[in-house]
């Protein structure tokens, strides 16, 4: 049987001023997958989804895209394939919301293939994937919170890569914004790594990680993972999972610890 590596880590870890950040990961990301990672403040979800865009170098260990180390690949090719959405994106330029997401068009452009239908195909695409269609020509520096981390997804979708590293592209959103960004997670065909802190939302991913001072403490389904005893061993809450009324999967409750 052929195995398709998209995004391997074996034995990654980053110090950083003599402290230890992220300790022997090891992970194979599966095709089309949607990984949720989960961990409290300072765990290392944004160190690990900079490392595995090769943003950010290890210590020691090795990242490999697609059975080819990284940091052997250019950036322009490693942009072909992985798209992120960092955790407090922003841009300093003065752009529109649509040359914002144009943006995400970059890594395809060259000299020999320039701006075409394709890419403005895209691009509206991705404006009206995030509902932000008609504030295409909207000045950047005015947009809400929510309305910027949207735009932030759009650019990165517009990107087309088989690979989207998102952080946390949720905490700025209404809960129907929350929803919809989760519901395109769930809908695309893309192989997915996206940071959480809401245990419903990691409930809908295939696989979850949870990370705890930078080492991986559980990897596996949502449900094998995320049980009562290791919520409250990272996170310091009890935790229950109890049944949805609404039906699907169960909810949790928390409480503080007692
Ligand atoms: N360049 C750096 N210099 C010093 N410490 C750093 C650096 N980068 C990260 N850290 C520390 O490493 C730890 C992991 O940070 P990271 O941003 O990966 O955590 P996180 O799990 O994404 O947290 P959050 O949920 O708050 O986003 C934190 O304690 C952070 O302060
Ligand atoms: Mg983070």
């Amino acid at each position: 049987m052929s195995v398709t590596r998209i995004l391997d880590l074996i034995g990654v870890s980053r110090i950083v001023g003599g402290q230890s950040i992220l300790s022997d990961i090891n992970l194979s990301l599966i095709p089309g997958e949607k990984l949720g990672l989960i961990g409290p403040n300072g765990s290392g979800k944004s160190t690990l989804l900079g490392i595995m865009a090769g943003l950010i170098k290890p210590q020691s260990g090795e990242v490999y895209l697609g059975g080819k180390p990284i940091r052997d690949i250019r950036r322009r090719q490693i942009a072909q394939q992985i798209a992120c959405v960092a955790q407090h994106a922003d841009t300093s330029d003065r752009l529109t919301v649509r040359e914002a997401v144009e943006l995400g068009r970059t890594p395809w452009l060259s000299a020999l293939r320039p701006w075409g239908d394709e890419d403005e195909e895209a691009v509206t695409c991705a404006l009206d994937v995030v509902g932000m269609g008609n504030f295409s020509s909207r000045d950047w520096s005015t947009l809400s919170g929510g309305e910027r981390q949207r735009v932030q997804v759009a650019r990165a979708y517009a990107q087309s890569t088989p690979v989207l590293l998102l952080d946390e592209p949720t905490n700025h959103l209404d809960i129907h914004h929350q929803i919809s960004i989760l519901d395109l997670v769930e809908r695309l065909s893309s192989t997915i790594v996206i940071a959480l802190h809401d245990m419903h939302h990691a409930l809908r991913c295939d696989r979850v990680m949870v990370m705890e001072q930078g080492r991986c403490v559980a990897l596996g389904s949502p449900l094998d993972v995320l049980t009562p005893k290791l919520i409250s061993e990272i996170f310091r809450v009890n935790a229950q999972l109890v049944p949805n009324p609404a039906g699907g999967r169960p909810v949790f409750s928390f409480q503080s610890l007692t």
